[in-house]
């Protein structure tokens, strides 16, 4: 196709403003599917994905659209992910096109998200189209939202495409609007090949399928490339775009998006963002903007059962097949046994590699608190990173250590200010602005990502009663008074539980664990000591009461089988428990025990 003729888009929206419903109604309109094949939100299809409403992986379809001037042309969606942990997904999605949608639900307004997905596309010099959606809803304020969308983003919104993606109405107004309002894309034929590396996924039949937006050059079936930033040298088996199934061409050129094929076997070969060239004549620059994923947060997956852990093993190796920016490596703790320190990009994606380890695979797991990663500062010079608060060393070995700040954008209308400010100002934020948009306030707060790992999204949405909007992106690295808490339960220390806190918060939180350990800890026959400390300082402890009950004294005997039972229910509790010298803790414990409130 040739470039006058394609126009590579993508969507920005914040969650619910109706992005998938759109992108199913530009499918629907342009015949990329009949009807059957047509199941509800084609675009987001795990099920995962499907349950939470939000979009992980990147999607594209191609669409063939007839426009008013009688030409036929070439329309790429591309899918971007929706939350803010796959940001540099995202910026990499927004790279490989020239323009964007920027869907507002016009009975709600513009987002935190929105504002930070908008400022991504300014940044990859898109032209972006307003698009109003909702607009059968009563409370739809069009005008109003206009207004907002120039205000606060700076864009002229006169021309905005006002929408309702439900019913359908003016989607052919969208699609003019693509063909029109977005430029072509540019790219040189003859020059040599350069292809972005958009995304990668593992498909049992075919291997690894690589997304790729075609910059300069040509790609095509049998052509041996070359991965710029490993060096590694594939044979491309197939070349083919997305309809949104997979379809085979003979080759991809400038401008195109697609995907190829070259049994390579695992997604880990494949970084987001690379640069794809020919290897017999390899273009001598990148494309800009590469980085290598690294994840941000890191917590201990272990198996309830012990005779689990190869499976989970292997489990955790199937998910790494599909997600490169997903690390683990085994690890041992004294409290929980044999598991593995797995690292995400964000809270979001260790909860959802969480859920799919135990719906998909099946696995009864007992998750440590997660943690941010410390630099740490030895007095020998020398700095490690600390992934699992356990390995601290002793403090005299200790010169100091720094700990990452994220730089957060929060809206939130103006009622519910003031405790949004109280939370974060509580979790050692620093305010770097305040603004107002008509009744919404919008605050950017310099946090310590220690402070928000945990349930600042919970808390946030808890004090604000849903309304507020939240957006985060990693600063800098800051030194910190930080120091490791321990966990002692009958004088023994559970490494699970240990955890890293900034001296100022240690008591408090201390304080606050031993109270939840001695609700979540059942009573045993003896007297228990729940002590929180640091070195060897003792900064907090309950004790718990003795008691001696049988579970059954209430059955007087009578009826056995309910006392069966009763012993049976028992037994299955005991399988969750996790043994602490004498004491049992129950798996619930480790989560529930490091949520402060
Ligand atoms: P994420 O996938 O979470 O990013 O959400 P999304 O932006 O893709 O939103 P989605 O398309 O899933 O729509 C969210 C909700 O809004 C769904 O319940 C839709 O049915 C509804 N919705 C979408 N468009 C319209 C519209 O034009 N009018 C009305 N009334 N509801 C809509």
């Amino acid at each position: 196709t040739p470039t006058e003729l394609i126009r590579n888009f993508s969507i920005i929206a914040h969650i619910d403003h109706g992005k998938s419903t759109l992108a199913d109604r530009l499918i629907q309109t342009t015949g990329a599917l009949s009807a059957r094949e047509m199941t509800e939100q084609v675009l987001d299809n795990m099920d995962i994905e499907k349950e939470r409403g939000i979009t992980i992986k990147a999607q594209t379809v191609r669409l063939n659209y007839k426009a008013k001037d009688g030409k036929t042309y070439v329309l790429n969606l591309m899918d971007t992910p929706g939350h803010v942990d796959f940001a540099y997904e995202v910026s990499r999605s927004l790279a490989a096109c020239e323009g964007s949608l920027l869907v507002v639900d016009a009975s709600q307004g513009v987002e935190a998200q929105t504002l930070a997905n908008v400022y991504q596309a300014i940044d990859a010099n898109h032209e972006i189209v307003p698009v109003l959606n909702k607009i059968d809803l009563p409370a739809a304020e069009p005008e109003r939202v206009k207004q907002q969308i120039e205000d606060v983003i700076g864009l002229d919104a006169s021309d905005a495409v006002e929408i309702s993606a439900k019913t359908g109405l003016n989607i052919e107004a969208v699609l003019e609007a693509l063909v029109t309002r977005l430029p072509p894309p540019k790219g040189d034929e003859t020059a040599p090949l350069k292809a972005m590396l958009v995304d990668s996924w593992y498909d049992s039949y075919l291997g690894v399928i690589i997304l790729v937006r075609v910059r300069d050059g040509r790609l095509r079936k049998g052509q041996r490339v070359r991965m710029m930033s490993t060096g590694a040298v594939h044979t491309i088996d197939q070349v083919g775009t997305f309809s949104p199934k997979l379809t085979p061409q003979a080759d991809l050129g400038p401008g195109e998006i697609g995907y190829i094929t070259a049994a390579i076997k695992t997604v880990a070969d494949c970084n987001v963002g690379d640069t794809i060239t020919d290897d017999r004549a390899p273009a001598t620059e990148p494309l800009p903007g590469f980085k290598p994923s690294i994840p941000v947060v890191w917590c201990g997956l272990y198996p309830v059962d012990a005779d689990d852990f190869e499976k989970l093993r292997d489990s955790l190796a199937k998910l790494r097949l599909n997600d490169a920016s997903f690390h683990y490596e085994a690890e041992t703790s004294a409290a929980l046994g044999f598991g593995f320190r797995c690292g995400f990009l964000g809270l979001l994606h260790l909860e959802i590699i969480q859920e799919r380890l135990s719906r998909e695979f099946d696995l009864d797991l007992i998750a440590t608190a997660p943690s941010v990663v410390y630099r740490l500062y030895k007095t020998s010079g020398e700095m490690m990173e600390l992934h699992n608060p356990a390995d601290m060393p002793d403090g005299s070995v200790i010169d100091h250590i720094e700990e990452p700040w994220i730089r957060a954008t929060i809206m939130v209308p103006d009622d519910y200010l003031g405790a949004v400010l109280t939370l974060c100002n509580e979790r050692r934020g620093q305010q770097v602005d305040l603004t107002y948009v008509g009744n919404r306030a919008m605050a950017v707060y310099r946090l310590p990502l220690n402070e928000v790992v945990f349930d600042f999204y919970d808390r946030l949405k808890s004090v604000s009663r849903g309304y507020a909007s939240f957006d985060y992106q990693m600063d800098d690295y800051v030194e910190g008074d930080l120091v490791k808490i321990s966990i002692l339960v009958n004088q023994e220390p559970v490494d699970a539980l240990a955890f890293i806190a900034h001296r100022s918060v240690a008591d408090t939180r201390g304080r606050a664990i031993c109270a939840k350990l001695k609700d979540l800890i059942p009573r045993q026959l003896f007297k228990i000591a729940i002590q929180a400390a640091i070195g060897g300082r003792v900064i907090a402890r309950e004790t718990l009461g003795a008691l001696s009950k049988d579970v059954t004294a209430k059955c007087y005997g009578g009826d056995i089988s309910r006392k069966r039972k009763l012993l049976e229910k028992q037994k299955e509790g005991k399988k969750r428990m996790r043994q602490f010298g004498k004491v049992e803790i129950p798996q619930t414990a480790f989560l529930a025990a490091l949520k402060m409130d």
